[in-house]
């Protein structure tokens, strides 16, 4: 058995659960004749080595309990936006959604990390009909969105491959050519918001 004991059954349920509800949230935008909400969702649940890891890292007992509810981030949805609009529009439905209650926000868009970082997380604590380790039914259970740009994403995980390379020659260099590209894609996403504005204003005049 893993650190998530008997729950190592239950969050793959969660995850494909919320991602379900997620593609709902989009069609009906879709059928109310509005933009896709996203361009792609992709979902994970962590694995038990880098949650005990990660456990171990905070300071917490290595249990069930402290990867269900001391961490949060268990299940993991990405959420990935054309545009910084469609964002926005992704929390809407999420603060609207009766499944879920948004219940932290971290807005890296706004305040990107000092590296460049840039991205909406939310940790949301959502009902499931599975009895939750506080003996609920239907249950609470945290899953942590994160919402991006695809231009934001490809920083990401173009960084992230980076991160583990570590026996490189000039880390400072790096990183600061890394910060570099991250704010010339951030330009990117606002002068492609600007780009969909004026089309969608030249649309409605054709009316
Ligand atoms: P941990 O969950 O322990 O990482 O700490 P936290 O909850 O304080 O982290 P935070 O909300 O800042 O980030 C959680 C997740 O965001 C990470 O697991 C990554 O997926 C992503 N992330 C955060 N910072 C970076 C970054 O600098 N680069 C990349 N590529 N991803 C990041
Ligand atoms: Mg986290």
């Amino acid at each position: 058995m893993t650190i998530y004991g008997p729950y190592d059954e239950i969050l793959p349920e969660i995850l494909s659960l919320t991602t379900e509800r997620i593609k709902q949230l989009n069609q009906q935008a879709v059928y109310n004749k509005q933009p896709k909400l996203y361009e792609h969702l992709i979902a994970r649940v962590k694995t038990p080595e880098s949650m005990t890891e990660k456990c171990e890292r905070k300071g917490y007992p290595v249990s069930t309990e402290s990867a269900l509810r001391k961490c949060r981030d268990a299940v993991g949805v990405r959420i990935v936006c054309n545009f910084i609009s469609d964002i926005n529009r992704c929390l809407e439905q999420l603060r609207q959604a009766d499944w879920c209650q948004i219940i932290k926000e971290k807005d890296y868009i706004t305040n990107a990390k000092p590296n460049g970082y840039r991205s909406y997380h939310v940790i949301i604590d959502e009902t499931a009909p599975y009895r939750d380790i506080d003996g609920n039914q239907p249950g609470h259970f945290y899953v942590e969105i994160q919402l991006r740009t695809i231009a934001m994403d490809s920083w990401a995980s173009l960084e992230h491959e980076m991160k583990y390379k570590h026996n490189i020659a000039n880390p400072e260099r790096i990183g600061r050519e890394l910060k570099r590209c991250a704010d010339q894609l951030a330009s990117c996403d606002v002068q492609m918001q600007t780009i969909r504005q004026l089309i969608n204003s030249s649309a409605g005049e054709d009316d």
